[in-house]
């Protein structure tokens, strides 16, 4: 079985009711991203992140993956699928797909504010001032904040590097190291890009498909089968 790689960003997420960052109505035309996803915004006011990250983990669970999602579930049957994901939402896992990197961290874990190998399932639970890992350091959300280090990328890189097909869905590629990704593909590895209004200047080799998750991800497998 070919190994396809998928870099999915919030676009993914969109037709599954949760907002995304850049676009028109995005996250941080509402907050100050510094103030609600940075490091320095956690040490100068950890109650205004933690109630910014309980309102999105209580919004995930009320939200249901959508068909992009699912169909990239259903491609396990016909492909080695590694999902490496900037989302911290968890639809990915609830649409079925079992192999799933988080570059950014997920809402749905907790992890001590002084060591980052201390992780808590959270589950929909807020996490509240107060509430100390092992080690009596304050919880905070199992997120990567700007600011901040982002370890899994050594595992990302080897996976993008091995893939035989890389498909980017719905992001503005704005966010370092994570977008630096699609440069590790092979010469030979296919690169294929799903988002509405597609980030400008992308390399020439990468074929776009200019529509949402959704139907963007059904025209890709239609693709696919055609090439097989
Ligand atoms: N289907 C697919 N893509 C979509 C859809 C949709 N229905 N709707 C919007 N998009 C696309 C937009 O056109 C845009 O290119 O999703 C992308 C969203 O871009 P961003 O909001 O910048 O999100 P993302 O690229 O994931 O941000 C990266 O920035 O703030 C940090 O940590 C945060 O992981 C996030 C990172």
């Amino acid at each position: 079985m070919k190994k396809l790689v998928v870099l999915s960003g919030a676009g993914m997420s969109a037709e599954s009711g949760i907002r995304t960052f850049r676009d028109s109505n995005g996250l941080w035309e509402e907050y100050d991203v510094m103030e609600v996803a940075s490091i320095q915004g956690w040490r100068k006011n950890p109650e205004l992140m933690l109630r910014f990250y309980n309102e999105r983990r209580k919004q995930m669970y009320e939200c249901q993956p959508n068909k992009g999602h699912l169909l990239l579930a259903e491609l396990e049957k016909s492909f080695k699928v590694q999902i490496i994901t900037q989302n911290v939402d968890n639809l990915h896992e609830r649409a079925g797909s079992k192999k799933v990197l988080h570059l950014h961290g997920e809402l749905s874990k907790a992890r001590s504010s002084v060591d980052s190998s201390l992780i808590y399932p959270i589950g929909d639970k807020e996490i509240k001032i107060g509430e100390k890992c092992k080690k009596g350091s304050q919880l905070r959300p199992f997120i990567v904040w700007f600011g901040e280090e982002v370890p899994a990328m050594d595992l990302a890189i080897p996976m993008v590097e091995s893939a035989d097909i890389l498909c980017v869905i719905g992001t503005s590629l704005n966010v370092y190291p994570a977008a630096g990704l699609l440069h590790y593909a092979s010469q030979y590895c296919p690169i294929w890009l799903i988002d509405p209004n597609p980030p400008a200047d992308l390399p020439k080799r990468v074929n776009v498909i200019a529509k949402g998750a959704g139907e963007g991800v059904a025209e890709f497998i239609d693709k696919l089968r055609h090439e097989r």
